[in-house]
């Protein structure tokens, strides 16, 4: 069953929010997923524990580099996706998860900073699938981003970003229904609509990128059969 990380250096590059939008995408077309929570903050279970879960999710707390690779053996023998929310800093506990992933995701905003953090992370990525002898296949996810006409720096940004890796057609835009979901508890079908404008919308963001990312694990024939 794929695993699935999502590794930025950068604090606040989007990795938890994107790592609950992933996981509740999936959830809502029917597969069983478990989300480890990597980061000792800890945000992921802070998020699974403000109300019930939808069906099919189940969150857990990695107690540290001496258990995760027990964690996610035990979250594959019993889930259609595992999903690890990493910390923001390079550890054995992200080596460790990176080095089993069948896809890391690397979230990044469109300004120099994050694309620095997503660059010098996918490197991290290649010298970890070096020392095992293997391809760890990484892509780069924006988010944060603006849907309006991009400027010449975002553009050249994304160029920049393009030519270190694959990036996901879907970005994951800045929507006040993505950063509400950090307290809501829920996934973007939780959400109450009379209070959020523009979930529809955002839920075929998510449904995009959730697409885009089967795409990528059918092309390396990892992908579940139960998704
Ligand atoms: N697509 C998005 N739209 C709106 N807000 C976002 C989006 N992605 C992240 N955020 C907000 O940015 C902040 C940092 O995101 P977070 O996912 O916690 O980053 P990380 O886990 O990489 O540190 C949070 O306040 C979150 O709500
Ligand atoms: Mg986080």
């Amino acid at each position: 069953m794929p695993i699935i990380s999502f590794a930025s250096s950068k604090g606040g590059a989007g990795k938890t929010t994107s790592s609950i939008i992933l996981g509740t995408e999936l959830a809502a077309s029917g597969a069983s997923v478990v989300l480890i929570d990597a980061d000792p903050a800890a945000r992921l279970a802070k998020w699974a524990e403000i109300s019930n879960l939808p069906d099919g999710i189940e969150v857990i707390q990695s107690t540290g580099e001496r258990t995760i690779l027990d964690e996610i053996d035990e979250a594959v023998s019993k889930a259609a996706f595992v999903i690890i929310d990493l910390e923001g800093s390079a550890s054995r506990l992200a080596s460790f998860a990176i080095g089993e992933s069948d896809l890391v995701v690397v979230p990044s905003g469109e300004e120099q900073q994050d694309a620095d953090a997503a660059v010098d992370t996918l490197a991290e990525v290649s010298r970890e699938g070096r020392s095992r002898g293997k391809n760890i296949p990484a892509a780069v996810l924006l988010c944060r981003t603006n849907a309006a006409v991009k400027s010449r720096l975002e553009k050249f940004i994304q160029g920049q970003l393009k030519s270190a890796a694959p990036v996901f057609e879907t970005q994951l835009h800045r929507r006040t229904s993505f950063s509400a979901l950090h307290n809501a508890g829920a996934g973007l079908r939780q959400l109450d609509s009379k209070e959020f404008n523009g979930i529809e919308k955002a839920i075929a963001n998510a449904q995009a990128f959730a697409a885009e990312v089967i795409d990528m694990l059918e092309e390396q024939g990892t992908s579940s059969d139960a998704a």
